[in-house]
């Protein structure tokens, strides 16, 4: 595995073509920086292929949903391989935004991976337990439960091909954050099911913090162990603010 720090950016519904432009531009002017950890920026669908083209191979894009079917009438919606065609390499499945407004199952999450993954495209899979699973003592038991659910039909050869971002639902867009500590737990928990699940004690998913990440806490987050980078929205938007938080997180 790649040992540099995965940083992504999921810009959720924000930025229009030439502000997507002009953060790419942005970026692309600190490229030195990009070289030491692996960046993804997930932009809205119309801005993929601006965002896609414009990365110089810098670092990488990606989708922030995917249609399950390959074409066929499904109004609105997007393929995996439209994804691919706008240069695109990543996409992100099961957030909890999409699972709550969307209506996402574990099912349909499944069924979207499964698509994507044949289609060449990586997977950024998003698990995490709304407040009420914490303080009940269940998160394990359903972030566990998301993985296994998503993962279920994907056959052991693409693992090489799978993130997963371990994103507290109560965390995220809410300035609260769930100890460091205890998001390292989580992570270890999560590679060792993979790994139990696949039955390959030798597999190790990249496993990635969201919510809430900012320039105080990236360092803290990314700095443990079993946390190998982080999924940022809101401290993602402005591109400086991202580069720095990149710089931080160069050296861990
Ligand atoms: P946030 O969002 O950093 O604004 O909490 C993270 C995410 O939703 O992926």
């Amino acid at each position: 595995m790649d040992k540099r720090k995965i940083l992504a950016a999921n810009w959720k519904m924000n930025k229009n073509i030439v502000q997507a432009k002009e953060y790419v531009r942005a970026i692309n002017n600190e490229s030195d920086c990009l070289k030491n950890c692996q960046v993804i920026i997930f932009p809205p669908f119309v801005a993929l292929e601006s965002v896609a083209c414009g990365s110089l191979g810098l670092f990488g894009a990606g989708a922030q949903n995917v249609h399950h079917e390959n074409s066929g009438a499904f109004t609105g919606e997007i393929s995996a391989e439209m994804i691919v065609s706008a240069g695109a390499k990543y996409v992100l499945i099961g957030h909890s935004e999409r699972r709550k407004y969307f209506g996402e199952t574990d099912e349909i999450i499944s069924e979207k991976i499964v698509s994507a993954l044949n289609a060449g495209l990586k997977v950024v899979l998003c698990v995490g337990e709304t407040l009420d699973e914490r303080e009940s003592g269940n998160a394990e038991s359903v972030v566990l439960g998301q993985v296994q659910g998503a993962l279920k039909n994907v056959d052991a050869q693409f693992l090489q091909n799978i993130i997963v971002a371990y994103e507290p639902v109560w965390a995220i867009g809410t300035g609260k954050v769930i100890s460091p500590h205890e998001a390292d737990i989580m992570a270890l928990t999560i590679k060792n099911a993979i790994k139990r699940i696949f039955s390959l004690p030798d597999i190790d998913v990249p496993v990635l913090y969201g919510g809430s990440l900012n320039l105080s806490n990236v360092t803290e987050f990314l700095s443990m162990p079993n946390i190998n980078g982080g999924l940022i929205g809101g401290a993602s938007l402005e591109a400086e603010n991202f580069l720095k938080m990149i710089k931080l997180s160069s050296n861990l």
